[in-house]
Formats: structure tokens, sequence, C-alpha cells
């Protein structure tokens, strides 16, 4: 079951809540034209953030699953940037998910181009674009990543950009075109992400799902085509293109941007994609992002 609002929760094939989806749905859009923008919220000082910056943040996170902010720039080294991420984080109750191989330091991953024999060949850590998708979305239903928060440390000289979407604006498209698509993908079975060789056991789970802490609409969802393998039913199919092109349109409430530095989102693990980069630097590139990945959602949404 899916609750798409904490307190007030309907579920998606009872004609009784319809009354109350268009609400919601109102509701929902509004607030995403308005994040569109309202642009960042400044953050003072980002190891500490102030009463209302944080409860800005949590409106932002409320209303829209997620919110841009800008702390100053800094020029220290890169383990006092993880530093105050874990502060940042521990402002909103956040649980840093710490078992992802690369997580690293303090459970907190630099996104990077690298050579490292653990991340080489794999696309986050390469200048390759990156398809769109919800962080974790290959993990074990029981180890969801329910928000995470994405903070660029040093941008590309060329391209980067990233593209964010509310998981409610998706279901909103997806259940106005045929309710029944909703049904699809949120049944149980309805994406499964093969075994990893022995790094990762087969993960086989909904689209969209409740929060287990709050009930609140979550969605799990990867644009790959290769290493998944999608419910056997026509109406998942349908569901699932209709998804797909709808977020390649791209759909009007999509936020693109190019981070700079001191830039980031937090967010209840929207769905998000990059650009490719830097592709006439021949030698590494210098673009680094930090990714940090919560097993709960932002406090108070
Ligand atoms: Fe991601």
């Amino acid at each position: 079951m899916v609750n798409t609002h904490n307190h007030n929760g309907f579920f998606w094939n009872d004609p009784k809540t319809y009354n109350f989806y268009q609400d919601w749905r109102a509701a929902r859009l509004n607030a995403t034209e308005s994040a569109k923008s309202d642009g960042f919220v400044e953050i003072s000082d980002l190891s500490n953030p102030t009463d209302s910056e944080k409860s800005e943040l949590i409106r932002r996170c409320r209303e829209t699953n997620l919110a841009l902010y800008q702390a100053p720039q800094k020029d220290s080294m890169r383990d006092d940037l993880r530093h105050d991420l874990r502060a940042f984080a521990g402002a909103f109750d956040l649980r840093i998910a710490e078992q992802h191989r690369s997580a690293g330091d303090q459970g907190i991953v630099a996104l990077t181009e690298t050579n490292a024999p653990s991340q080489a060949g794999y696309i986050p850590y390469s200048k390759r674009k990156m398809g769109w998708h919800t962080d974790g979305y290959y993990n074990a239903p029981d180890e969801q990543i329910s928000a995470m928060v994405l903070h660029c440390a040093k941008p590309a000289e060329a391209g980067g950009e990233n593209r964010v979407l509310d998981p409610a604006i998706a279901f909103i498209r997806l259940y106005d075109e045929n309710p029944d698509y909703i049904q699809a993908l949120t049944h149980p079975a309805a994406m499964v992400i093969p075994a990893d060789g022995d790094q990762r056991p087969q993960s086989v789970g909904p689209v969209f799902y409740g929060d287990p802490e709050t009930g609140a609409l979550q969605m799990r969802y990867t644009a790959r085509t290769r290493s998944i393998a999608w419910r056997d039913d026509a109406l998942t199919r349908e569901a699932v293109a209709f998804l797909r092109q709808t977020l390649e349109a791209p759909d009007p409430m999509t936020i693109s941007l190019r981070f700079k530095a001191g830039q980031g989102v937090l967010t209840n693990n929207a769905l998000h994609d990059r650009t490719g980069f830097d592709p006439n630097v021949l030698t590494k590139s210098m673009r680094v992002m930090y990714r940090v990945r919560f097993t709960n959602r932002v406090k108070g949404t």
C-alpha cells in the first residue's frame, strides 16, 4: 500500500479517495511549480544550519521531496567537507547507509573519475552520462534508500548537468494517464535487478511503495535496459514505456541545473540523472560530487 501523504494517506485503487487525490495532485504541482523558481536555500554554515535554514529545507522536502541549497565554497581539505556533510545530515536526523561497497570514509562517497580497481568500469566513476534513477534501486527491499544528499565540491569544466524530478510528479503523470499503471508498478515483483556476481544478491520489488517509517510515497527506478527484468505483463510494459517517455521528454516539472561548488540537493531520493562531462579533458576530470545515502527520510517530511 502506498500512502502519498504522511497523515492523509489515500490508496490508488480506492474511488472514495479520488477527491483527496485531486487535492493532493494540485498541491504537489503548485509546490513544484514554485520550487522551480525558488532557487537555492542559502546555508551560512553547512555543518551547522540555522533553525530557519533547516525549516525552509524541510518545508521544500515535505512539499516537493527535494531542496536545493547553496553553502559557502570552502578551500578546505576534502575531509572537512565529509565532516560538514555528516553534520548537515545529522541536523535532519538522517541515518547514513554505510554498507555500500564504495561508501568510503564515513559513508560518504566521492563521485569522481577514478582508476581505483573497486570502482573502475562503473559509470558513476567515469565521465559518462547516467540515465534516470533513484539511488540504491538495486538494494534489497529492507535496505532501501529513503533520502540522499548530492553535493558539488568541484564542477566539471564542461557538462555534468543534473536533472531532478520529484517521484510524486512521476506518480501523478502515470495515474492521470491510466490509474492501472500505478497498480502495475506497486506490484511487489514489478522490477527485478539480477544479482551482481557475489557482490549483491538479486533484488525484487515494486517501483512505488510506502516508506516503512512514515508511509510516504517512495520510488525505486532505473531507466537502464540491461541487467533488469520487468514483470512479464502487458500493463507493466506499457507503464514502464510511458514513464520512460515522460522522463525523457522531459516533464516540464523537471529541474535541470549544473551545480556550482558548494551547491547541492537534499532529497527524499528523487529521480535524477546526469549528462556526460569533460569530453575534451584527456586526463582525469576534476569534477567531484559527494553523495550521502540515508535509510530514512528527511525529518518531518
Ligand atoms: Fe544517483
